[in-house]
């Protein structure tokens, strides 16, 4: 070895296992460490500002709220800014559409960011944060597209309270002129240097340029699989289970009697429901599968629609897991959502493997989900945009179907029960989860694979 060449002496650092996520990080005198150059570097992505752009009622409203409930839900902390409302409360009362004939609104960025130069202030803002800008344009020439998103979701908002229709149709018309006079599309010669998806025509074409890294790849994948034809989406649990009356969890036992009743009343319902083109899902799990057997109806199996893997729990009643396994029972009501159990899974390690079956539905139209209670609850969360804190307690009761119908920018949700008994695998989350007021036998008591 030459002496001009460096030797660089790396010394490993123990590792110890996080307990409640069950992921090796290294520490020092026992305590978790960080390297040093994670202490101050943002290692992946650094904050992208997506930008939407387009004239009033093109849907940029509702592509930012749906693109911000799935970032949030596949884990990508997203919020999102509305000018509207910031306008609003600036203005208090909106008067009439002169108020956006005026050249100097009191702000930097507007949602609808029409011209190259409001686009320019936006990206030095960006340049100055150290943000990456991504656009998101709606171009939409279609009379009836735009006729019924302004009878959806501008009629009703607080801009006309005191308007009849016919007046606030006509001004909010007169608002579109004022930015038609002004818009400057994103071009695809202009605009070559920038990162941007151009939706033409509520999906019809899409033009994609410059896409930077994988939060923006993603983000374009999913704004190709939404749509907006009206439609349902039915979501129930299988039939009660053998294990369920027993009150076990996990396994993969047949249905319960009254589990069997269930299958047959949940035919009658979706028969009765007369549904265009209905497709059903199921898991790959005996329970699930019994159920859509007695519809009478195709159904396709996803394996990535199986129950949580509760890993050494599996097949134990909650009882028995605070009895043998103390330190991972409050664990898990200390931190339900990101819990991962001895060799099975988390709820964030299910809305992972639960990503193919939403960009999936998001492309379908009437579909009926035949799943399992924390399944449920993670295509619920979604769908209504529920935190990771509320996620693993949302109510998804045996026997219950939950119709998603979606409804400006939300969905509307009916519980239905179909009338046939079962037992509740409801756990509330206890009050005071406090592991250090375990006793000291508890710490110690933890499944064979540490
Ligand atoms: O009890 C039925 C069940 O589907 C189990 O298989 C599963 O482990 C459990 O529900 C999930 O619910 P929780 O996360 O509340 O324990």
């Amino acid at each position: 070895m030459s002496s001009t060449e460096d030797v660089i002496m790396v010394i490993p650092r123990e590792l110890t296992q996080n307990p409640l996520r069950k992921i090796w990080m290294p520490c020092k005198n026992g305590l978790p460490e960080k390297h040093i150059s994670q202490k101050r570097v943002c290692m992946t992505n650094c904050p992208t500002l997506i930008v939407t752009v387009g004239l009033p009622a093109r849907g940029k409203t509702y592509i930012s709220k749906k693109l911000t409930r799935y970032l949030n839900w596949i884990g990508v902390p997203t919020k999102e800014f509305n000018v509207g409302q910031y306008r609003r409360e600036c203005v208090k009362i909106y008067k009439s559409f002169e108020f956006f004939q005026s050249a100097c609104f009191p702000f930097v960025f507007d949602a609808t960011n029409t011209t190259r130069e409001r686009r320019a202030t936006i990206m030095r803002f960006a340049e100055q944060n150290g943000y990456k800008v991504f656009f998101v344009e709606s171009v939409c020439e279609d009379p009836s597209v735009i006729a019924e998103n302004i009878q959806q979701v501008k009629l009703g908002s607080p801009d006309y309270t005191d308007r009849n229709t016919e007046e606030a149709i006509q001004d909010f018309m007169k608002r579109i002129k004022c930015y038609e006079n002004n818009y400057q599309p994103l071009d695809e010669n202009l605009d070559r240097e920038l990162s941007y998806i151009k939706i033409m025509d509520v999906g019809q074409r899409y033009l994609v340029n410059r896409v930077l890294d994988h939060i923006q790849s993603r983000i374009v994948y999913y704004l190709m699989n939404i749509h907006i034809t009206p439609r349902s989406i039915y979501l129930c649990r299988h039939g009660e289970s053998d294990l369920n009356v027993r009150g076990r969890i996990g396994g993969d036992s047949g249905l319960s009697p009254r589990g069997k009743e269930f299958a047959q009343c949940l035919g009658r319902f979706i028969q009765d429901q007369n549904i265009k083109d209905l497709k059903v899902w199921t898991s790959q799990m005996k329970r699930s599968i019994q159920t859509a057997e007695a519809l009478g109806v195709p159904y396709e199996q996803w394996k990535a629609l199986n129950e949580i893997d509760a890993g050494v729990c599996e097949e134990m009643m909650y009882e028995e897991i605070q009895e043998h396994y103390p330190l991972e029972f409050a664990l898990r009501d200390q931190d339900k959502y990101r819990y991962r159990y001895p060799k099975g899974e988390s709820y964030e390690d299910l809305v992972q493997r639960l990503e193919p079956v939403i960009m999936e539905l998001e492309r379908q139209e009437n579909v009926l989900v035949i799943c399992h209670q924390a399944v449920m609850r993670c295509l619920l969360a979604y769908f209504l945009d529920k935190s990771a804190e509320e996620l693993p307690y949302l109510k998804c009761p045996l026997h219950t179907v939950l119709k998603l119908t979606p409804v400006a920018y939300g969905c509307k949700v009916e519980s239905i029960y179909l009338n046939v008994e079962a037992v509740n695998t409801h756990r509330d989350k206890p009050e005071n989860v406090d592991i250090s007021r375990l006793p000291e036998e508890a710490l110690l008591t933890v499944p064979a694979h540490y």
